[in-house]
């Protein structure tokens, strides 16, 4: 038997001391109020033991690991018709790069680069008549917890400075590639951006990409092939321009978010959630990335 507690003890302890904690992102003025030394991991296996150390019970903000739950929603309501204004390839540029998407005719490479994930907000918002409550109580029935919520001033902060996700959304909308108004769009994406949640939530969560498609609850929310899918896209998608790197590094599907959260996943094994708000230059959480290399260095358990 692994002694899962002691190996994430032993992680938290090294990976605290590390001098250079990288940054806190600051494009989002209300991000950048963040105190740089949280520090949080928690552990669950597919059979349901938990594990967590330091602030692993402290809400943050989710950021771009909302992507993912957004994907899921969107897949179980749409299927692969999604994929007519998506494609599944790294990018190898930043999260928010517009380049590609001019050259690619509004296509964006990806579901979880910014354009991706704002034709993803679209989606969603033509779905619902209140895409925001609908996509928290997804997450809050995945996870069985009514305590998540969303932080409006995070939203409120980045609706006021989101100028690059403003630009994707109308190269979108030129490319007739976007079905809403942009300014409807990209209220919903800040708010589903701003979802706050804990380590503990966000692995309670990602349970069903670790179990099938099945989440905690055992209520089938995706197909095997739709979880194999999304878990696909992580790995090659999830790190953006540092995809490669994180799957040399961790070699886990996973995501990141620049509230500083990683969550990673081994199929049918676990899922488990870093929490460092110190990101380094590719925009992805730096001692998260660090104590997710120990894990399975230590545990020797990744895909690989
Ligand atoms: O759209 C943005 O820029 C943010 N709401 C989310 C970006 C993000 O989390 C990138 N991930 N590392």
């Amino acid at each position: 038997m692994m002694d899962y507690q002691s190996i994430l003890n032993d992680i938290h302890a090294h990976v605290i001391s590390e001098k250079d904690k990288g940054t806190v992102a600051s494009y989002i003025p209300e991000l950048a109020l963040i105190d740089i030394n949280n520090f949080g991991l928690h552990l669950r296996t597919k059979n349901g033991e938990e594990y967590g150390v330091g602030d692993c019970n402290k809400p943050f903000s989710i950021q771009s690991i909302s992507k993912v739950l957004a994907l899921a929603l969107a897949a179980s309501k749409k299927g692969s018709t999604i994929l007519n204004r998506l494609g599944v390839e790294p990018s190898g540029h930043p999260f928010n790069q517009l380049a590609l998407l001019e050259i690619e005719n509004g296509i964006p490479r990806n579901p979880f680069i910014n354009s991706g994930a704002i034709v993803v907000a679209d989606i969603i918002v033509s779905l619902f008549n209140d895409p925001k409550v609908e996509f928290l109580n997804y997450v809050r029935n995945l996870t069985g917890d009514d305590n998540i919520h969303y932080n409006l001033n995070i939203a409120k902060s980045e609706k006021e400075t989101g100028f690059r996700n403003y630009a994707a959304a109308n190269l979108l909308k030129s490319f007739g590639n976007l079905e809403n108004p942009v300014e409807e769009v990209l209220d919903y994406y800040f708010m589903q951006c701003a979802l706050e949640m804990t380590c503990q939530q966000i692995t309670k969560s990602f349970h069903l990409f670790a179990n099938k498609g099945k989440c905690l609850f055992e209520k089938s929310q995706l197909s095997e092939q739709q979880a194999k899918r999304i878990n696909a896209i992580m790995l090659t998608c999830g790190f953006y321009d540092e995809a490669g790197e994180f799957a040399f590094e961790v070699g886990l599907p996973g995501k990141s978010g620049v509230g500083g959260g990683i969550v990673a996943l081994l199929p049918d094994h676990y899922v488990i959630t870093t929490w460092s708000p110190g990101l380094n230059k590719k925009g992805n959480s730096k001692l998260g990335m660090l104590a997710l290399e120990q894990f399975t260095t230590k545990t020797q358990l990744s895909i690989f």
